[in-house]
């Protein structure tokens, strides 16, 4: 029996992390599983739904909620909504966890360190240099999830690896 059953995986970390990556990576594979999908990544989400919006905690709520009720309409409609957003504040990811069904938290790790080495947009040297404001993981915080579903560490596993593991995990889950 196909499973029809949809979700929203959430997809957590710094900049950098490689939360936009994995999540181009894994669509296709959901899709050739009979899932429809739809990504829903900050720096698009920032230029449409969510313009305008600052780097401010108060705007980065909004910004969080504004796409967990997007990723709702997806998932209860049976498709699978890939967020791939830095989303850093426990507090809001949680109320996101507690208000929808079927949120699977995937936090992608890599430390400040390692994106401000890989800094494919060049935003960290910015930030270091103090031309960025409230910039996550220099100058503003980022709170990491205290028990996400999976926990992807980008710096020592391979993009195919991570991917894997979340396909397992849903596997597991028997969303997939
Ligand atoms: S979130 O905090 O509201 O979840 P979101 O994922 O939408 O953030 O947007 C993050 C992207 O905005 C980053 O990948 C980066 O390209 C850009 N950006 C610009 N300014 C900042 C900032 N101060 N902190 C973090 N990201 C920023």
């Amino acid at each position: 029996m196909p499973n029809h059953q949809g979700f929203i995986l959430w997809l957590t970390g710094l900049s950098g992390a490689g939360k936009s990556t994995i999540s181009s990576a894994i669509a296709p594979i959901l899709e050739s599983r009979g899932k429809k999908v739809e990504l829903l990544d900050g720096d698009v989400v920032r230029t449409h739904l969510s313009r305008g919006l600052t780097f401010s905690k108060e705007d980065r709520d909004i910004n969080i909620r504004r796409i967990g009720w997007v990723a709702d309409l997806v998932a209860r409609h049976g498709g699978v909504a890939l967020v791939a957003a830095i989303s850093p504040f426990r507090d809001v990811r949680d109320e996101i966890k507690r208000t929808y069904n079927n949120v699977i938290e995937i936090y992608v790790n890599a430390s400040v360190e390692e994106c401000a080495k890989r800094d494919v947009k060049g935003l960290y040297a910015k930030a270091m240099k103090g031309e960025i404001a409230n910039f996550t993981g220099v100058s503003d915080p980022y709170e990491p999830p205290l028990a996400p579903e999976v926990e992807l560490r980008t710096a020592s596993e391979t993009v195919d690896q991570s991917v894997g593991r979340i396909v397992s995990y849903l596997e597991s889950r028997g969303l997939l």
